[in-house]
């Protein structure tokens, strides 16, 4: 291990410079202006792959952006990690709020600004450094399997269909993913838990075309004010979600469990002053730790209708609309929490409106275990070069073919991020330490060690 070591820091200029290059990338998945670039992404994933020596790479082309696979197999009967990442990155609007152009990268306070630098190319990039490392000081010690994927970012519509045609390909031990963030540079953590996703898009209609606001304003219902209130009333005094059955299937945390949790150091304070908020909101009953990663939440991401250009134009809109997310937690179904709500919607929805309810992507919520070999390996990983042990964490975020790879491939994952949860990802000024990106790349390797030597010791 300790010429990993070496040759990493001899290496750290070089290996910033390829992240970089990533970079400079516009692989942004959610807009088909850009899907030369992402094509371009995977590219430069395959060749960094081939470079460090990996076999059997090839891009397959989905019938949207393409997955990227390359593997190195040792020996059949040592264990397999699978790592699987993402090259492709949320849309770095607004672009007039970055500090520095979203895809030219630059180095500030020892941090990589760019879009995608912590989510998820510089984490995924971390992967193919380690391996690199491995394969030139001949220490891969077991055999491993890259899958890196361009439609993270929108709900990875077409891996599953990938994921169901290849299973033997894919076949291994565990699933190695870098996606998720740690508690601070001083206190690694290890993602236990992703919460799951229902997204849905409401349109309400009222009068059958824009209206002079003063001629009819008053005497007709306004589609925009009926779908604030309608968004509202989805919140009781406690911020409790309205929608019935919406709880049912919450699975409630122990006390025990509760008091384990609220063992991982947070400060408020900190937090409100990193935010630049006087106070907190969320529901009653429940820690802010509690509230972004065991409990379920509805959240308008985006509102618009009527008027929002320059000046004043007075209109009552013919129609609204709104992009809402409801994170779910185990055991709640992301098709039953979709069919929830739009029944919900339809029915209350008063009489001087029409509603629509689209569906978009979904994921199912997870948790992972921390009784396994892999959670134990990243454990042990994590502690041996941040020299302290990492404290098991649920995450608000999610990572939906978790599940799905948990359903269709019976495999767990291991989440063992490196990024911080003020990193600004799918936010303006997005940044990745380099403290963070050279931990990782020094810490996989000791995964993979302590992943075999555990796998062949528990073995009869
Ligand atoms: N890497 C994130 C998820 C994440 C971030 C998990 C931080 C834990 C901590 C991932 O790229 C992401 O943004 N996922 C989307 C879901 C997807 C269906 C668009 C999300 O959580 O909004
Ligand atoms: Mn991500
Ligand atoms: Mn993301």
């Amino acid at each position: 291990m300790e010429a990993v070591k070496e040759l990493l820091d001899k290496s750290k200029q070089q290996f910033l410079d390829e992240l970089l290059e990533l970079l400079r990338i516009p692989s942004v998945s959610a807009d088909p202006k850009h899907k030369p670039d992402v094509a371009r992404a995977a590219e430069y994933v395959k060749k960094k792959l081939i470079d460090a020596g990996a076999d059997k790479v090839e891009v397959f082309p989905t019938k949207g952006h393409p997955i990227v696979y390359g593997e190195k197999i040792i020996d059949e009967k040592l264990p397999t990690i699978v790592v699987y990442g993402h090259y492709d990155v949320q849309p770095a609007d607004p672009i007039n709020l970055w500090t520095s152009p979203p895809f030219e990268p630059v180095i500030k306070d020892e941090k990589i600004y760019a879009r995608g630098s912590c989510d998820d190319k510089g984490q995924v990039y971390m992967h193919i450094k380690a391996f690199d490392l491995m394969m030139k000081t001949k220490t891969l010690p077991c055999n491993v399997k890259f899958m890196v994927e361009g439609e993270e970012e929108v709900g990875s519509a077409n891996l599953g269909d990938f994921v169901k045609a290849n299973k033997d390909k894919l076949k291994g031990s565990v699933i190695l993913i870098s996606d998720t963030s740690m508690i601070a540079n001083d206190i690694p953590s290890i993602d236990v838990g992703l919460r799951g996703l229902s997204y849905v898009e409401v349109e309400v209609t009222g009068p059958n075309r824009d209206l002079h606001s003063g001629v009819y304003g008053g005497a007709v219902a306004n589609p925009l004010n009926i779908l604030c209130k309608m968004i509202a009333d989805m919140k009781d005094e406690n911020n409790h979600i309205t929608i019935p059955n919406f709880y049912d299937d919450v699975q409630e945390l122990s006390q025990a469990e509760r008091d384990e949790m609220a063992k991982a150091p947070f400060s408020l304070e900190a937090y409100k002053k990193d935010l630049d908020i006087k106070e907190i909101l969320g529901e009653t009953g429940y820690s802010t730790l509690e509230r972004t990663s065991i409990r379920p939440t509805l959240d308008v991401n985006g509102i618009w209708g009527g008027y929002i250009g320059e000046g004043s134009k007075t209109v009552l809109p013919s129609k609204a609309s709104a992009k809402i997310s409801m994170r779910l937690v185990p055991n709640q179904s992301s098709e039953k929490i979709t069919a929830l709500f739009k029944n919900y919607f339809e029915k209350f929805a008063p009489p001087y409106v029409k509603v629509k309810v689209t569906a978009h992507h979904g994921g199912e919520p997870v948790v992972t275990p921390t009784d396994s070999i892999a959670f134990k390996a990243s454990s042990m990983a994590m502690e041996k070069t941040f020299g302290k042990k990492p404290i098991p964490t649920r995450s608000g975020g999610s990572i939906p073919i978790v599940a799905l790879f948990e359903k269709e491939l019976g495999m767990k994952s291991v989440l063992m991020g490196f990024g911080l949860d003020s990193d600004n990802i799918h936010s303006p000024d997005e940044h990745y330490g380099i403290f963070n990106y050279m931990k990782g790349i020094e810490t996989i390797p000791y995964f993979f060690k302590y992943f075999t030597e555990l796998s062949s010791s528990t073995k009869v």
